[in-house]
């Protein structure tokens, strides 16, 4: 399966944090921002990603994450020239997923929680339509909402509607059939001129083929989209690190458990960084294993 991360966007919310800064490389505690959308991929056991970012700051990702063969996988880059909306994902990434199944993850959404590896194992058993997460939120009007009936079949799909129909909010983690590409191509601009993630979505809706499993409170969907909510992402993350003395997001860590390298190439992936807590951490994971 392909993995695509989006990374685009202008981050006008968090001005002027992001006026020279892509949003995705702001610091979530410890780490750049990319590395938590990036880990949920390689949770997912996707080993083969493509990175969608602004021609301003595609250039910082591939200096941060390189080529992903030092954590065994494979990071291609891609442009997108204008903010034309997430589902152009599929339009400018259509030879990348070369009509194979894909997960696309929006390169500001992070989660966490027991079981996260299981519920994307169950999303991609699927050969056929698309699976996406439905997460409950106070505010759902700021999000993708999906309604469902009594038999908790999905009702309407809707991109950010001033009155929500329930509080059940689509998260930034898509998985699709190889269809994708095909829809996408097919979609019309919205009112705001973006191809809309929500209408691809209805595209497999008015399929049949759209699959909304819950995401239950046991799981952290974390947002980052304001000054105080990315904050508070830093907080959480911060809290579980410093209480479980474990990492929360790292990509060298979970190519180690995902067998995607070894200690000895764990412990490479922490050359330069021996300075910070992080780069400490990865060694010690390096050397309780060998
Ligand atoms: C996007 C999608 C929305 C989804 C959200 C998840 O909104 O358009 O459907 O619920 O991501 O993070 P954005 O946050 O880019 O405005």
């Amino acid at each position: 399966m392909k993995g695509i991360i989006l990374a685009g966007g202008a981050g006008t919310r968090l001005h002027p944090m992001t006026k020279v800064v892509s949003k995705q490389l702001l610091p979530v505690y410890d780490k750049p921002m990319i590395y938590y959308p990036l880990t949920t991929l390689m949770l997912a056991g996707i080993k083969d990603i493509l990175l969608i970012s602004t021609p301003q700051d595609l250039q910082n990702f591939q200096t941060l994450l390189g080529d992903g063969s030092d954590i065994g996988i494979n990071i291609s880059y891609l442009e997108q020239p204008d903010p034309g909306g997430l589902a152009q994902a599929y339009t400018l990434g259509a030879d990348f997923v070369d009509n194979q199944p894909s997960a696309l993850i929006l390169g500001d959404n992070i989660f966490h929680g027991h079981g996260l590896s299981a519920l994307m194992g169950h999303a991609q058993r699927h050969a056929d339509g698309a699976s996406v997460f439905a997460y409950r939120v106070r505010d759902a009007s700021r999000y993708g909402v999906v309604s469902f009936d009594a038999a908790d079949k999905v009702q309407s799909l809707e991109e950010k509607p001033a009155n929500p129909r329930s509080n059940w909010a689509v998260t930034g983690l898509y998985f699709y059939d190889g269809k994708a590409p095909e829809y996408a191509a097919n979609l019309q601009p919205s009112a705001r001129g973006e191809l809309e993630i929500t209408d691809l979505n209805k595209k497999y809706l008015e399929a049949g083929n759209l699959r909304v499993e819950k995401m239950g409170r046991g799981f952290a969907w974390l947002d980052t989209g304001t000054p105080n909510s990315l904050s508070s992402a830093g907080e959480f993350i911060k809290t579980l690190a410093n209480r479980q003395g474990a990492q929360i997001g790292s990509p060298e860590e979970t190519a180690f458990h995902m067998d995607f390298i070894d200690a000895a190439q764990l412990a490479a992936c922490a050359k330069g960084m021996e300075n910070s807590d992080y780069g400490k951490y990865l060694i010690s994971i390096a050397n309780e294993a060998s």
